[in-house]
């Protein structure tokens, strides 16, 4: 089977300024990343702020271009498309973002703000465009009579519900949610989270749910990639990983994770201190100044992923 999905060593690099007789500094946001997902499934990716989440959300999605690698809509290379080929592939990809409000036009009425899409893409008649978005509300739960209704009348949970509704209103194959739950209410969360899940068993979507938040990716992920300074630490199949993490930085992220508890609003402390700058990464193996089992090699050498123990993990300390 084809992935619907599939990145071959995705990087992002963003010139920053130093100062004013220094120059350019380059910051490393992405760094080779790779995954491949097929239809129906999700891969969550993890890592804490800064790690590289919304980079790789925004060249899934084609707003922005990869610094080097590639990346496949069902078998097809986006570098490679051009005109036409590239905006039917653009329109496979859909964001959800963690602010919906931010991404709604306060002036504008919920109903025309889902025909948009359509009204830009589509030759659908005004009939069949208003049709399409009282369908697609009543698909993600809001009542029809909203239609009529701005923005600031709703709640974040609809509100979400909008912007997951607007994401998908040009049948894409792939939803990219960027934190989609993280600014909710803990009460709203898993009945917005009940819906993403709905959606995907009804439209066969394939997901990539990105998260700073263990305990929201256990109930969401087919697989799991972590990522640390913009780099995969660890990927594998869920429950694997949170019943075995073998990265030292992912058992720290698990440890931290209460099972009993998934809304608990205050998790431990994940890992000691800061996460250093991507535009001075530490040499070696990035995590080394922070990890409790640092070797000699962890701070010379750089440790690949490789292939142990079922899943793909970069760490010299792991077993083969
Ligand atoms: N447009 C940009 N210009 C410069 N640096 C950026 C830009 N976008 C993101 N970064 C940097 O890239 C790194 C990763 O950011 P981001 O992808 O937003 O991480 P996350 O979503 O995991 O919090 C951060 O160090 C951030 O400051
Ligand atoms: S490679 Fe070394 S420093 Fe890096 S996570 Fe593994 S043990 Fe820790
Ligand atoms: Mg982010």
């Amino acid at each position: 089977m084809t992935a619907v999905l599939e990145a071959r060593g995705l990087s992002r690099d963003y010139p920053v300024s130093r100062g004013l007789f220094r120059a350019k500094a380059r910051l490393r946001a992405l760094r080779e990343v790779s995954f491949s997902l097929e239809k129906g499934r999700t891969l969550a990716v993890v890592g804490e702020s800064g790690s590289g989440k919304s980079t790789l959300a925004r060249l899934l999605t084609l707003i922005e271009r990869p610094t080097a690698g590639a990346l496949l809509i069902e078998g097809v290379d986006v570098a490679g498309a051009g005109g036409a080929r590239w905006r039917a592939l653009r329109r496979d990809v859909q964001m959800v973002f963690q602010n919906p409000y931010g991404s709604l036009n306060p002036r504008q009425k919920i109903g025309r703000a889902l025909e948009e899409p359509l009204l830009v893409n589509t030759k659908l008649s005004g009939s069949a465009r208003r049709e399409a978005a009282r369908a697609m509300m009543e698909a993600v739960g809001l009542r029809p009579e909203f239609y009529h209704r701005y923005p600031h009348m709703f709640s974040g949970g609809q509100r979400q519900r909008i912007a997951i509704a607007r994401a998908l209103m040009l049948k894409p194959k792939i939803l990219v949610l960027d934190e989609p739950v993280s600014a909710l209410d803990i009460s709203i969360r898993a009945q917005v989270l009940n819906l993403i899940a709905e959606l995907q068993e009804t439209l066969d979507l394939a997901y990539v749910f990105v998260s700073h938040d263990l305990s929201v990716v256990r109930h969401i992920a087919d697989e799991v990639m972590v990522i640390y300074l913009g780099a995969a630490v660890e990927i594998g199949a869920k429950a694997r990983l949170f019943e075995t993490p073998l990265h030292p930085y992912t058992r720290a992220l698990v440890a931290a994770t209460p099972v009993a508890d998934p809304d608990a609003r205050k998790p431990r402390a994940p890992v000691i201190g800061e996460p250093p700058s991507p535009i001075d990464p530490p040499a070696g193996c990035a995590f080394h100044p922070r990890c409790p089992q640092a070797l000699d090699i962890c701070r010379r050498e750089r440790p690949a992923l490789a292939h142990k123990q079922g899943r793909e993990v970069a760490c010299w300390a792991v077993e083969a």
